[in-house]
């Protein structure tokens, strides 16, 4: 039984957008930005990102919200609820889903990280520890299991939670708290940041371009990361932004919508560059350190700084924020699969779930001590680098193809149904007269990116 006649509703347009915004802002832009930022080179390398948001995250979140909000459904039915005589689409609905679980079978792994860094932080574990302490400190977390388990645990719990609770009670409630006390502790931790003696130089780094700077990592590695990163940091590809369109009415357009939702998550990566390279300017760390920027450096600069436990422990529990806000968005995007499809009651389709994700994340944490022979892409690689695989370099891209040929071409939705539904209500008009980009040279970007990806790892 499919239950589209009692299908719940966002309760506002301030939801809306916070929840989606919730969704896209995560480990994406906290972590990764960051340390992507710095890998190739700085204030370059965000221009292009930024062009890429606008060039290719803009259009296909317009998509997205449009395929949602036209079917009323979950990904896993949109297709044939929109298009039933189409065959083939709704294949890769299914895929979609299964995107959402394998994002979800690594994240929570790495939120619980941001969880029990938080943890310690404020519990002053790291006053003291000197540069090699701190690293030996997150060694020896990645060889604790039954630790790692434990924070794992937390962030699935944590993460359900408000999703058993309901749409509106609990999804909506409580990110719409979560992400306005995020963007307010990301202002104050830059101002703090951006006080710094000697950050000076961290911030001609982020904000002055040098072309030549970021062209020392590869300048067709850097635009290959850019476009990466503004599909990871939006969450596109997978319906788990579809969902949110599928909660609205259409009392606005969806272009103006999507801008609103970008914005934000890019204000949120931009402010976490501006916490973190004039700190680690200031600090001597360098900024292409990579993934362990956050969790090996930051415990120094904030063991080192004034007030250090106070505002390493706040940095902390933003980052944690972050993470739980695309945990409880993605997961209520996995429910209402069961939801629509199956007609599962929330409070079972939730409970199982818990327990299935809990599950499926475990391999994901083994990789890095009980499982760490198993290194499927060379040396030094594990679980976490397999799933990230599956799910930023294959469905996210593919996906994002799939839905621009669904919402372009005749054989899909087509141009004008697509129109209609994205230019339903007041606001940003989808612009009309660059259907040719939208239909050719978008998806020809994509298949690019796509067979970057393919060629890096598996040819090269
Ligand atoms: N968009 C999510 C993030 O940035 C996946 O973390």
């Amino acid at each position: 039984m499919n239950q589209s006649t009692t299908r719940e509703t966002l309760a506002s347009r301030l939801g809306f957008i916070l929840l989606s915004a919730g969704c896209a802002i995560g480990l994406g832009n906290v972590w990764r930005f960051p340390y992507i930022t710095g890998r190739y080179g700085g204030a370059a390398f965000v221009l292009i990102y930024v062009l890429f948001l606008v060039i290719l995250g803009l259009p296909v979140m317009v998509m997205e919200l449009s395929i949602g909000r036209a079917s009323k459904k979950n990904i896993g039915l949109a297709f044939q609820t929109l298009t039933p005589k189409k065959k083939g689409w709704p294949v890769y609905g299914k895929f979609a889903i299964v995107g959402n679980y394998v994002l979800m079978m690594f994240y929570t792994t790495i939120s619980g990280w941001l969880f029990s860094y938080f943890f310690h932080m404020l519990k002053g574990d790291f006053s003291g520890r000197d540069a090699q302490a701190v690293s030996s400190f997150f060694s020896s977390m990645l060889g604790n299991p039954l630790g790692m388990t434990f924070w794992m645990l937390l962030a699935v719990i944590l993460g359900f939670l408000p999703v058993a609770r309901g749409l509106q009670s609990g999804v909506e409630k409580i990110t719409k708290y979560m992400m306005i006390g995020l963007l307010a502790l990301m202002l104050v931790l830059a101002a703090n940041s951006l006080s710094l003696k000697g950050g000076a130089e961290g911030l001609r780094f982020y904000l002055i371009p040098d072309f030549s700077r970021m062209a020392e990592n590869g300048l067709f590695e850097a635009i290959y990361a850019a476009m990466g990163q503004a599909f990871f940091t939006l969450s596109l590809g997978i319906g788990s932004i579809a969902i949110f369109g599928s909660y609205i009415g259409k009392e606005h357009r969806l272009t103006g919508e999507a801008v609103r939702i970008i914005s934000l998550d890019t204000f949120v990566a931009l402010a976490s560059g501006l916490i973190i390279f004039p700190a680690a300017f200031a600090f001597n760390i360098q900024p292409d350190a990579g993934p362990s920027l956050i969790f090996i450096t930051l415990p120094n600069i904030f063991e080192q700084m004034a007030g250090g436990r106070f505002w390493g422990s706040l940095f902390f529990l933003f980052m944690s924020f972050a993470a739980l806000s695309t945990l409880i968005a993605v997961f209520e995007n996995i429910i209402s699969f069961w939801i629509d499809t199956k007609g599962v009651s929330r409070k079972k389709a939730t409970l199982y779930n818990a327990i299935a994700i809990f599950l499926l994340s475990l391999p994901c944490l083994l990789g890095f001590n009980v499982l760490s022979s198993f290194q499927p892409f060379g040396a030094g690689t594990g679980v976490l680098d397999l799933e990230d695989f599956i799910v930023s370099s294959t469905l996210l891209p593919l996906g994002s193809l799939i839905f621009t040929l669904y919402c372009t071409w005749k054989y899909g939705w087509g141009w004008n149904a697509f129109l209609d539904e994205a230019n339903s209500g007041e606001g940003l008009k989808f612009p009309h007269g660059l259907r040719f980009y939208f239909k050719f040279i978008l998806p020809a970007i994509i298949i690019g990116l796509f067979t970057k990806g393919y060629w890096d790892i598996f040819i090269k």
